[in-house]
């Protein structure tokens, strides 16, 4: 279903498909519009879902920057923003390399490594934990939560749903209760004894003199929690899958590192983690020669937009050295991704030391890689890779 990444671009930039109810946006100008305009393209999303498919929506909604509008959505976003300062992110360094240093100390002297579960999983996760400050430990638990939610994420449509997506629909649902029951534990518990983590900055934090609900403070949490660990275990896998099947890039960033950043953002280009966001419209509005009604829900594909042959020459190259790369994997505009500085130092940081310890780097050519099951992502979800 990813025909971007085939190499196909369809004529019609935006299209309505009677199987989900929805319209996709697959050119990058008309994702850009989207994007940037609020007030017409809705980040709550919910309000169009039917509540035979949203039954616990009041549990996981409040607080979930993702799906704010304005003003409120500004609100939050503020008092995040404090929490990830570029000195705060530029300070995790050190503790990045040393634990990249520390995950790949267990490999060492292997012939091979599943690169997934060695690095690309677990970095990202302790990191955030740690910024959290919930046991960097209980990271099995989350990657079982996890796996559930993304192997059950199949569901085409956000406002459609067959028997099986349902069943699927109610395992993941399941799955992020035990995510906010978790993290409501630890936010129970800083209230009784804060610490210096972000769960104690959240339930002190005042936001126009009033402080976050314990719904608000646990979602919060929570998606930085999920936004802040699959995504980052995608590009690292991703980039390193870009490289291998690259020679000449493989060789040429092997030799000069100042290439990795430009690296990493075309990686996120030509393989983007999130495929797709989500908007709702709020009136009637002309869209790529389109009249979309109001409240229509949406499938915004930046993957697609990422190749769009009318923004990108090429675009079906993975090329490091392209010099126009305004990609839309972080998103744009007002939810463009908070955490895009992390997962870029990660990204360079982790990298950097991965290709410095194994100068034969290579994947297995008898183990093919597989991808996450899920037209909604795109990512390496195993990655064999021989070390000497
Ligand atoms: C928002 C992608 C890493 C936290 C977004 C959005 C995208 C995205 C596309 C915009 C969604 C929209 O407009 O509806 C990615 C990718 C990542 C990544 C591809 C890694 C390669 C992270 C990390 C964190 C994070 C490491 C946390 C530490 C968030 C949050 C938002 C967001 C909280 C919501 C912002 C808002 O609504 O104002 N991300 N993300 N992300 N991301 Fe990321």
């Amino acid at each position: 279903s990813q025909f971007w990444l085939r190499g196909e671009f369809p004529a019609d930039p935006v299209r309505f498909d009677p199987e989900t109810g929805m319209w996709n946006v697959y050119g990058h100008a008309e994702a850009l519009k989207t994007l940037s305009d609020p007030k017409v393209f809705s980040s709550d999303t919910v309000r169009l879902v039917p509540p035979e498919m949203a039954p616990d929506k009041d549990l996981f909604v409040d607080g979930n920057l993702l799906q704010m509008d304005p003003p409120d959505h500004k609100k939050l976003r503020t008092l995040v923003s404090h929490a990830f300062t570029p000195k705060v992110v530029a300070d995790l360094e050190p503790r990045i390399a040393a634990l990249t240093n520390e995950l790949l100390d267990a490999v060492d002297g292997e012939e091979s490594m599943e690169l997934v579960t060695s690095l690309a999983y677990p970095l990202p996760v302790i990191v955030i934990a740690e910024l959290l400050g919930v046991p960097a430990s209980d990271r099995t638990l989350f990657k079982q939560w996890v796996d559930t939610m993304l192997n059950n994420s199949q569901q085409r449509s956000l406002i459609k749903q067959t028997e099986e997506d349902k069943k699927a629909s109610d395992e993941s649902v399941e799955q992020l209760k035990n995510l906010v029951n978790y993290l409501s534990e630890h936010v129970d518990d800083r209230r009784r004894n804060p610490r210096e983590d972000l769960l104690t900055k959240l339930v002190e934090a005042e936001v126009d003199g009033e402080k976050l609900t314990q719904n608000e403070v646990v979602n919060f949490a929570n998606v930085l929690l999920l936004a802040g660990h699959i995504t980052t275990t995608m590009l690292l896998g991703n980039t390193m899958l870009c490289l291998d099947s690259h020679p000449d890039e493989y060789r040429r960033v092997r030799e000069d590192r100042a290439l990795l950043p430009a690296t990493i953002e075309e990686s996120l280009r030509f393989l983007s983690p999130f495929a797709l966001v989500a908007r709702a419209t709020m009136t009637e509005v002309e869209l790529g020669g389109q009249a979309i009604p109001a409240d229509s829900m949406l499938a915004i594909w930046i993957a697609a937009a990422n190749r769009d042959p009318r923004t990108f020459e090429d675009p079906g190259t993975f090329d490091p050295a392209r010099t126009h790369n305004p990609h839309l994997a972080f998103g744009r505009g007002i939810h463009f991704c908070i955490g895009a500085p992390l997962a870029r130092l990660e990204g360079k940081t982790a990298l950097g030391i991965l290709l410095d310890r194994f100068p034969d780097l290579r994947t297995d050519p008898g183990v093919p890689p597989s991808f996450i099951p899920s037209p909604n992502m795109t990512g390496v979800n195993e990655l064999r890779l021989l070390l000497k």
